[in-house]
């Protein structure tokens, strides 16, 4: 007898043989009986769940926030109630285009996922490694998204695609300007900041309203690769991040993040220049600094890739107590958005799997559906239905949001009405040393070569009212 434990069915019955099937005869064929080459054969059809349509090449670890400074006066959130407390979380970085099975060092915006396990709920903050974003109004993420992917013909990535949708979108001007950077190819998530990107809002014990954008800054500082550095690594491997990300976790070599916050009070969003909720601008430093909240630190990788971060679902819609939404129209759509996807890519009780079930007690009313394996939770199984007399869970009062000011008459506003593209984007360009100027250039004129000479102009004329050293540069990279 062995000390090995019995392999079972799923059903947990002992099996005797895992090397032969069940045959009519040593040469003949199988038998349908044979219920356990069945059972194997089935589960590997089943191994496969629809990768997510967006951000589907991704690696994650777990670890902590530790608070390191007081921001009690602007969020009554109890993960940042007292300096030192710390919260368990979950991280999940990406590339927004590539497919599962892309090579990770690929110019592209990285997604910068956060489920923090609070014990008034989950937290998830789904960001990216920039502040700002392609489009502003959510109608256009499919149409953007639809560029950034295959070709319906070819079948292949289509630059012609990404900078026709990108020259006739001028507000994508800031985010290109980074993505063709130096930032556009980290060297792993270990080398890059995260953001919030959108405004969201902090609310406190005394009901007030403050606008607030979330930082994560590398302490690892900040490692890129040129175009010709990625390609020497994805001739090597394709799995860069995976392996640098999980390699020094392993090694515990913990990478950590200064998380810090940019704090607005409520009625200065009438006075910004800039519309504070539009999702392609930043809040200048200089005007609202950064103010320090704690320390984020990944150290336990994942025992089962598939289980904890294939299955993770990440959703702007989870807030807690203290943390709220904003008029931004992009992240209204992503509330939207996200717990859609997850029902159809995981299933109804998405958030029942071990990765995303809240680590507090959870008292819901939803009831059957697919990954109905947890029991009633409600104490008593005469309440299944709210409101009841058999001391089912109730809703708190206590937990209410102070009212959102909105006002406005409904109509379908043009965005681009009175919205300045180009000032924070030629900023960015001419904080730029020149040595990185010259690698801009020459990115984008990698990128764009090629393309119809027609939109090549068009976006040139924007990289003009952007800087005219800009264009300038652009053109001379191009040999025009
Ligand atoms: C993933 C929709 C804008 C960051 C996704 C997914 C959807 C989606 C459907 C796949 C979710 C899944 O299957 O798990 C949208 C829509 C947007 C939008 C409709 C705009 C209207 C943004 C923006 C950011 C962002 C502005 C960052 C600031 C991410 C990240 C992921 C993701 C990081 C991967 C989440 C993970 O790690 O599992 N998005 N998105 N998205 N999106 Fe968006």
């Amino acid at each position: 007898m062995s000390d090995k434990p019995v392999m079972t069915t799923s059903a947990g019955a002992p099996i005797s043989d895992n090397q032969n099937s069940l045959t009519a005869g040593a040469r003949g064929p199988v038998l349908m009986q044979d219920y356990q080459l069945i059972e194997k054969l089935a589960h590997q059809n089943r191994e496969r769940i629809p990768e997510r349509v967006v951000h589907a090449k991704g690696w994650g670890a777990f670890g902590t926030l530790t608070v390191t400074h007081d921001i009690s006066r602007y969020t009554r959130a109890k993960l940042f109630g007292e300096i030192g407390k710390q919260t368990p979380l979950l991280a999940r970085f990406s590339t927004v285009a590539g497919e599962q099975g892309a090579a990770d060092a690929e110019r592209d915006v990285r997604g910068f996922s956060l489920k923090f396990y609070t014990e008034e709920g989950n937290w998830d903050l789904v960001g990216n490694n920039t502040p700002v974003f392609f489009v502003r109004d959510p109608l256009k993420f499919p149409d953007f998204i639809h560029t950034q992917k295959r070709h319906p013909r070819t079948n292949l990535r289509s630059p012609t695609a990404a900078w026709d949708f990108w020259s006739l979108s001028p507000e994508s001007l800031h985010q290109v300007t980074i993505l063709m950077s130096d930032r556009g190819i980290p060297v792993s998530p270990r080398f890059m900041d995260g953001f919030g990107s959108h405004t969201f809002s902090f609310w406190n014990n005394d009901g007030e309203r403050f606008w607030v954008k979330f930082h994560f800054k590398t302490q690892q500082g900040h490692k890129t690769l040129t175009n010709a550095e990625a390609d020497a690594a994805i001739g090597k491997s394709r799995e860069t991040y995976q392996e640098d990300l999980f390699g020094a976790i392993e090694r515990q070599e913990f990478p950590r993040w200064r998380m810090c916050v940019q704090i607005m009070p409520e009625l200065d969003a009438d006075k910004t220049a800039y519309n504070p909720f539009d999702l392609t601008k930043v809040w200048p430093h200089g005007e609202y600094p950064l103010i320090d909240v704690g320390v984020l630190e990944l150290n336990r990788n994942a025992d089962n890739y598939f289980a904890e971060i294939e299955q993770a679902a990440f959703s702007p819609s989870n807030i807690v107590p203290g943390i709220g939404f904003s008029p931004d129209k992009m992240l209204q759509a992503r509330i939207f958005a996200y717990a859609d996807a997850h029902r159809y890519r995981l299933g109804t009780h998405y958030e029942a799997l071990p990765v995303n079930a809240p680590k507090c007690p959870v008292h819901h009313y939803h009831k059957d559906g697919a990954m109905r394996f947890f029991r009633n939770d409600t104490g008593n199984p005469d309440a299944y239905y709210e409101p009841n007399s058999f001391g089912g869970p109730t809703q708190d009062p206590s937990v209410a949001e102070p009212p959102l000011r909105l006002s406005g008459d409904a109509a379908r506003y043009n965005h681009r009405d009175g919205n300045d593209d180009y000032t924070q984007a030629g900023n960015l360009f001419r904080l730029l040393p020149d040595d990185q100027k010259q690698r801009l250039f020459q990115n984008i004129a990698a990128s764009i070569g090629g393309v119809p000479q027609a939109i090549i102009d068009r976006q040139l004329a924007h990289f003009d009212k952007a800087d005219p050293a800009y264009g300038a540069g652009v053109r001379k990279a191009l040999g025009l």
